[in-house]
């Protein structure tokens, strides 16, 4: 269908409604957005971008500003796609009147459809104060990456019956709150299957089996771009770090040899 309307928030919970899987890829910039709106329901802005593209160990230490700089790019670059954005660490988990600041400080100046943040229960009334002053959240459980050192690494989370349990509690405390819909990330595919049943929001997996009403995977990685990660989850769906190396190659070749630039690319 050409030129298909932009997708609502309230798209979500009707994809989920009509068995319709939600396809989301991170994105942190408009060339890609560009490439990728016509294809996904959901661009996200993940804090992922501090490791991808900023080379750093952890999302930790992700600023707001760096976050609203991506968001507003890929924003720039899309037109279908809903956009969410990870809130960074440190940003909503102080006081609630500071997380609705930070979040509506990246909406209005990225242009963005809603936050993600990470957290169960005891982000539920953080999550309710977001949605009461109009802010679209994403909830985020399993494996949290900006709670890596606590959880002992980047390991699947809810394996036991105790910290299943937990898993599905917090889930239901986010829908409760408000939240549009929530990442699984690394959770056995089992309980991710249980927790999308018994919710109405939509699940988004990530390592967390087909059960979930949606997936998302870092675009760099399913790419092939991130040479060197492979956890069992990924799926890549290129190599184009071979082709990046092989074209790089290519081009030193040719300057080196003096055979580019060739006449066709020169002006008289
Ligand atoms: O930061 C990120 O990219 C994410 C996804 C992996 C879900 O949170």
């Amino acid at each position: 269908m050409a030129n298909p309307a932009p997708l609502t928030i309230t798209d979500l919970v009707a994809l989920k409604k009509a068995g319709r899987k939600i396809v989301v890829l991170t994105c942190y910039d408009a060339l890609f957005a560009r490439l990728l709106d016509d294809e996904v329901d959901m661009l996200l802005v993940g804090d992922s971008v501090n490791q991808v593209l900023a080379g750093r160990e952890t999302t930790l230490n992700a600023t707001l500003y760096q976050m609203i700089y991506h968001a507003a790019a890929v924003k720039r670059g899309s037109r279908r796609a809903l956009v969410f954005v990870d809130l960074p660490f440190l940003t909503y988990q102080v006081t609630i009147p500071e997380a609705i600041r930070n979040a509506g400080k990246v909406l209005q100046e990225s242009g963005a459809h809603g936050v993600k943040l990470e957290g169960g229960r005891h982000m539920a009334d953080t999550v309710r104060a977001l949605v009461e002053v109009g802010i679209p959240v994403m909830g985020h459980l399993g494996l949290t990456p900006q709670s890596v050192h606590q959880l002992g690494g980047y390991r699947v989370q809810g394996r036991e019956p105790v910290t299943a349990g937990r898993l599905l509690e917090d889930a239901k405390a986010l829908e409760a709150a408000g939240a549009c819909a929530l990442v699984l990330e690394l959770v056995p595919a089992t309980l991710a299957a249980n927790i999308s049943k018994a919710l109405t929001i939509p699940t988004i997996g990530i390592g967390a089996g087909p059960g979930c009403d949606g997936q998302v995977l870092v675009l760099h990685d399913m790419l092939g771009l991130n040479e060197g990660f492979e956890p069992k989850f990924l799926k890549k769906y290129g190599e184009l770090a071979k082709t990046v190396r092989e074209a790089a190659r290519a081009y030193a070749a040719e300057v080196r040899g003096g055979r580019y630039p060739g006449p066709e690319h020169s002006f008289e």
